[in-house]
């Protein structure tokens, strides 16, 4: 479900520094003042807005390499008024280069996109070099959260992740939405209104 080219959308992103980092410096006090939680793919921003909100303990960076669709999330997200939320509106793999080892608390992986064809494979989000990005840029004993609506990707994100170091904290092919600790997606929304089940890995470091 590509989302068409909207102008004021990019131009949004252009014009709100407060919400949109360019650039990652991790000596702000952005990175510094809370431990700080990643969703990457974030898409319009239902899931960081809503966690952002209830969690005001940590700080929240939404990767999100589509600008039409981080402008959407970004007006969101300041409409909304939270202070402890940025959107980086870039591939995540700029990201990686910023982050040191040990430095993030937790993240999330929601609905990525399947890319289902073979010759996609290394843009997955759940690909093994994003993996061992994840691993790296992860505390000791912090988290990574994958849902997936998608059965395929389900299955080779499982596969992907035997070449990790990730200690598997639990594995749940229909996830029944948990909604004391979790937040709803746009994506987990459509699939959960048409009946289709939604998987659930939760890993740790
Ligand atoms: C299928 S959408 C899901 C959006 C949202 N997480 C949800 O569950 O509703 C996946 C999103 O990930 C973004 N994405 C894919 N690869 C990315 C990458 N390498 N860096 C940053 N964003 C990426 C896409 O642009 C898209 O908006």
């Amino acid at each position: 479900m590509r989302t068409k080219y909207k102008q004021w959308a990019v131009d949004y992103v252009d014009e709100h520094p407060e919400i949109a980092i360019q650039k990652i410096d991790i000596n702000s006090d952005f990175f510094k003042e809370k431990p700080v939680i990643f969703e990457v793919g974030s898409g319009k921003g239902d899931f960081i807005a809503a966690i952002s909100l209830a969690h005001s303990e940590y700080n929240y960076l939404a990767i999100e390499r589509v600008k039409t669709v981080a402008g959407i999330m970004c007006k969101k997200l300041v409409e909304q008024g939270n202070k402890n939320v940025m959107v980086f509106p870039w591939n995540v793999e700029i990201l990686f280069d910023e982050i040191k080892e040990g430095f993030v608390h937790s993240i999330y992986v929601n609905h990525a996109d399947p890319w289902p064809k073979k010759r996609h494979e290394k843009r997955r989000l759940t690909y093994i070099s994003f993996l061992e990005q994840y691993y790296r840029v992860l505390k000791n004993g912090g988290r990574l959260y994958i849902k997936t609506d998608n059965d395929g990707l389900y299955e080779y994100t499982k596969e992907e992740l035997k070449l990790t170091k990730f200690k598997v904290v639990s594995d749940e092919e229909n996830y029944a939405f948990d909604s004391e600790t979790d937040f709803i997606t746009e994506y987990e929304n459509k699939f959960r209104s048409v009946g289709k089940s939604i998987h659930r890995i939760i890993l740790e470091k």
